[in-house]
């Protein structure tokens, strides 16, 4: 276990497992890899990453409490948390700012937004956190630059990741777009086009045998044929 601490606290940070023998400090991850487990404080308390396994869990940092975008953020993923339950997968953000601060924002977003932010936000006032998972680049002395999001698939594999910089919010109705066409792939074993929303066709994957190619009805029918329906949300 990789740790940052104060003498008679509980000890939080990273650990290294069998599954991150890279841990404590990779220089980035990747789609198909397991995040490094964390243990952390949290608006709603202590929190381990790996707790979240068996669902789906969206992983995002935002730069800064108390900043427009992010508070925009915010009160819009509050608004439609129930939509991402709904989808079975839970929402943890992670910043660079304290536990004390995350809860005067929150306080703040509900006396002016008149909405409860209920998913947990992890404090990460040292970057270990934001470093060791490459939301932070290993060099920055700040997070001010990063917007990441992970999508975490119940097995605790990063199957998407997306990269906004701190001048433009991300896209709430993407989010729930790129969930959905992720569980749909898993549900229906297709592929997910341009453009994709729930209930729409998904690809088939292309055949990999020359019989079916010369043999398919037209010249694209062999690698770009529609396959079941997507997931109906
Ligand atoms: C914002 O969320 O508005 C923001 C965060 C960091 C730098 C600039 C803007």
């Amino acid at each position: 276990m990789y740790m940052y601490c104060f003498p008679g606290v509980k000890r939080y940070g990273l650990a290294m497992t069998d599954e991150n023998p890279q841990s404590p400090l990779p220089t980035g991850l990747r789609i198909g890899d397991i995040p490094p487990d964390f243990e952390a404080r949290s608006t709603i308390g202590p929190i381990q990453l790996s707790q979240y396994r068996e669902r789906w869990l969206i992983l995002f940092s935002h730069p800064a409490d108390f900043t427009p975008v992010c508070t925009t953020e915010f009160v819009e993923l509050a608004r439609r948390a129930e939509e991402f339950e709904a989808r079975e997968c839970a929402l943890m953000a992670l910043s660079v700012d304290s536990l004390f601060s995350h809860f005067a924002w929150l306080r703040m977003i509900r006396d002016r937004f008149d909405v409860e932010v209920r998913f947990p936000i992890v404090e990460d006032p040292t970057l270990v956190i934001g470093r060791a998972l490459g939301m932070v680049a290993p060099t920055d002395n700040d997070s001010a630059t990063v917007r990441t999001t992970f999508f975490i698939d119940p097995a605790g594999v990063i199957r998407a990741m997306t990269c906004y910089p701190a001048s433009m919010g991300r896209s709430i109705p993407e989010m729930l777009r790129m969930l959905d066409a992720l569980q749909a792939i898993d549900a229906q074993g297709g592929l997910a086009p341009a453009n994709w929303h729930p209930g729409d066709p998904l690809l088939k994957l292309p055949s990999q045998d020359l019989d079916e190619v010369f043999g398919a009805k037209d010249a694209a029918d062999w690698f770009l044929r529609e396959t079941g329906k997507g997931k109906t949300k």
